[in-house]
């Protein structure tokens, strides 16, 4: 590794430390070697068909990572395990170098510092897209308690940042239920980076966006990058050229395992990858 990059890592590891304040039960989560997750040999069955079969993966501190994989590779199935919402027969999961993921349950891996966004946006339609980003600051998801609780200077300038990040500066006040479908995801991100979540998993968010939207979004996940570390699921190449700027890791899924790791036009020439996708 070249001084520079050793040097561009430190500062990653360093800011990640400090942003580091999740704690569960009194249990913190350090990124001491530089790994935001380790997922090593998980194995989930559905009445006998293995949807995980031994899915061994790294994803390290600041690293964006695009998972791609023909329908039923196991990709979802993947960020259940991670997330708690499933559990894998065997295997380790691991956030930073201590945090068991398997011990906790699915509020505790949230609150630990991993967001999740699914596929259909949930936003809270009545309400303002400000209003929604204050209600996901707040740990008491009762609206009103939650709104009428005023919001420190911190607070304000941590809205403020997430509404540029996506945005929706300009549609601070408009209701959530008159946004496009775009909006609407980059407002559920902004949701999730109100939490400031370490790791961010991400299961197909350009799905149903317009080109100009999908390219945008690729611009937000670049700037998350390095900040946050983001496992993104996409079936939409185009998209996963735009983040992986010919120069990033993309991880194949097939039948519950990794079939293929490699820039995204070594994977693409790769002769297995090629037929799994021929193939379905
Ligand atoms: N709760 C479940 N019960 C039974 N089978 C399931 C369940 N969840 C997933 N599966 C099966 O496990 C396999 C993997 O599904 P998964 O949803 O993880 O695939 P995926 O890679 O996300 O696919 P897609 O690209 O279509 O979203 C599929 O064959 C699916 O039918
Ligand atoms: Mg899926």
């Amino acid at each position: 590794m070249t001084p520079d990059l050793m040097e561009a890592g430190a500062q990653r590891l360093a800011s990640y430390r400090e942003r580091t304040a999740s704690v569960v039960d009194g249990e913190q989560v350090y990124f001491g070697q530089g790994v935001a997750l380790y997922v090593d040999e998980i194995t989930v069955s559905f009445d006998g068909f293995r949807a995980l079969n031994r899915l061994s993966l790294t994803i390290d501190v600041g690293e964006l990572r695009c998972i791609i994989g023909p329908n039923g590779a196991g990709k979802t199935t993947m960020m259940d395990c991670i997330t708690g919402k499933t559990r894998p027969d065997s295997g380790t999961v691991f956030f930073g170098s201590n945090v068991d993921l398997l011990r906790l349950s699915e509020p505790q891996i949230a609150q630990i510092g991993v967001g999740r966004k699914f596929q259909k946006p949930t936003v809270y339609e009545q309400l303002s897209v400000f209003e929604n980003l204050e209600l996901a600051l707040k740990a008491d998801r009762r609206v009103r308690a939650a709104l009428f609780h005023r919001l420190s200077g911190e607070q304000l300038a941590r809205i403020e940042e997430v509404l540029l990040l996506i945005h929706l500066k300009d549609a601070a006040q408009r209701t959530a239920g008159l946004l496009s479908h775009g909006q609407k995801q980059w407002l559920e991100i902004g949701m999730l980076l109100m939490q400031d979540p370490k790791l961010l998993l991400l299961d197909e968010p350009v799905a149903g966006m317009t080109d100009e939207e999908t390219e945008r979004t690729a611009e937000l996940f670049l700037t998350l990058e390095g900040q946050h570390s983001l496992v993104v699921v996409e079936h939409d190449m185009k998209f996963v050229d735009q983040l992986t700027q010919g120069r990033k890791k993309v991880t194949v899924l097939h039948e519950g395992s990794v079939l293929a790791e490699g820039l995204l036009s070594e994977v693409q020439a790769n002769e297995k990858v090629v037929e799994v996708y021929l193939g379905r």
